[in-house]
């Protein structure tokens, strides 16, 4: 293993463990910590097979600085860290904030603090499109500005760009680069990991895999009488593997001191928007699967509409999303239809 290690938090998570592939791939030493809040310990074998060796874990709480600081004290030489640690949940989050608020927050705060102290002087932060709001103006670029945020996990978000910033300016030494995720689905083309929540899913492609799967009688389309062409949101979709590969690419620029700023903001998308009711058109043509639906009222919280503008991440990464919605769609199904094999779905 050539090119040092990563500390990955939220490793055994649906995005940080498809990160953790990509790393071992690029020749990194990805070290996972997770308290397995909204994942599975499965996923380490579901790695493993993908990779072809284990990965390093630890059940460890980003909350808990001392446990997080002995960690630390056994593990020196970490060049970077990518910190997926965060409850994820819209709506759970608009019933219970606080809940949102001490884990998305104060574990950044334990993790920068920790990053001085041992001298780390790169993070990959996982921010999001919901930091946006709804913006006036769509594609929304990373200069569009930022709204209020329709729920105590965008606040949560929004504040933890800003403590970023605010640490950045302070701390000349450490590089920060935050990734506006739009919505990451699909999963790794193996069929080993995948998106896999705890009970009832609160997004929308797992709802649709387990809908289809039979887990759930029918999908509730949010709404049909938005302002978009068919009635139903639009969102910008994009492949978790893709996804993944930008934090690889993100991770090198600051390991090699391509980074033109200590703090530098990314937009992950495909740049299409697609609405509620052309995923489920999509995902019927791409497996042959029927995906009962019902229209439903609108949620609270749910924006209209948005997509990404990703010139910037495409000129300055280098990177680009390249999976077309079909095979996105259809890894996910393979997904669920592994998780059916293997007797772990919900
Ligand atoms: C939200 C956040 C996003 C975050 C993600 C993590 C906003 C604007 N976006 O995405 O930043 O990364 O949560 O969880 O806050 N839908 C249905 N039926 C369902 C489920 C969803 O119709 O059963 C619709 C929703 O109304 C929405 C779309 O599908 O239009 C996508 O929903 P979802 O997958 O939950 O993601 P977002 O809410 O867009």
């Amino acid at each position: 293993m050539g090119k040092g290690k990563i500390l990955v938090t939220g490793g055994t998570g649906y995005i940080g463990s498809h990160t953790v592939v990509e790393l071992c791939n690029a020749g990194y030493e990805p070290i996972i910590i997770d308290n397995l809040s909204n994942s599975n310990i499965n996923v380490l074998e579901g790695i493993k097979t993908i990779t072809g060796h284990p990965v390093t874990y630890e059940n460890i709480d980003c909350k808990d600085y001392n446990s997080l600081e002995r960690f630390l004290e056994k593990h020196s030489e970490i060049v970077a860290i990518a910190h997926f640690a965060a409850s994820k949940s819209v709506g759970e989050s608009v019933n219970n904030p606080l809940l949102y608020y001490r884990n998305n927050i104060l574990s950044l705060i334990n993790l920068l603090q920790l990053m001085a102290k041992f001298n780390i002087k790169n993070i990959v932060f996982s921010s999001s499109c919901t930091v946006y709001g709804q913006a006036d103006v769509l594609p929304v670029t990373e200069q569009t500005p930022i709204k209020p945020a329709s729920s105590p996990y965008g606040s949560t978000k929004q504040m933890c760009e800003t403590i970023l910033q605010d640490a950045a300016f302070a701390n000349k030494d450490l590089n920060a680069i935050l990734l506006r995720y739009f919505n990451p689905i699909g999963a790794h083309p193996s069929a080993e990991i995948g998106e896999l929540p705890n009970g009832i899913p609160n997004n929308l492609l797992p709802y649709i895999t387990q809908t289809a799967a039979g887990i759930r009688k029918e999908l509730s389309v949010f709404g049909d009488d938005y302002n978009t062409p068919d009635g139903s949101c639009i969102r910008d979709y994009i492949n978790v593997v893709d996804l993944a590969k930008a934090h690889v690419v993100a991770l090198n620029r600051m390991v090699e001191g391509q980074n033109k700023k200590n703090i530098e903001i990314f937009n992950l998308g495909t740049g299409e928007g697609v609405s509620v009711l052309e995923i489920i058109r999509t995902f019927e043509k791409a497996t042959g699967v029927k995906v009962p639906y019902k229209i439903a009222p609108r949620r609270a919280g749910d924006i209209e509409k948005v997509w990404a503008d990703t010139s910037y991440a495409n000129k300055e990464l280098g990177w680009k999303a390249e999976t077309s919605l079909e095979d996105t769609l259809l890894s996910a199904w393979n997904w669920q239809k592994k998780l059916a094999e293997k007797n772990l779905g919900n």
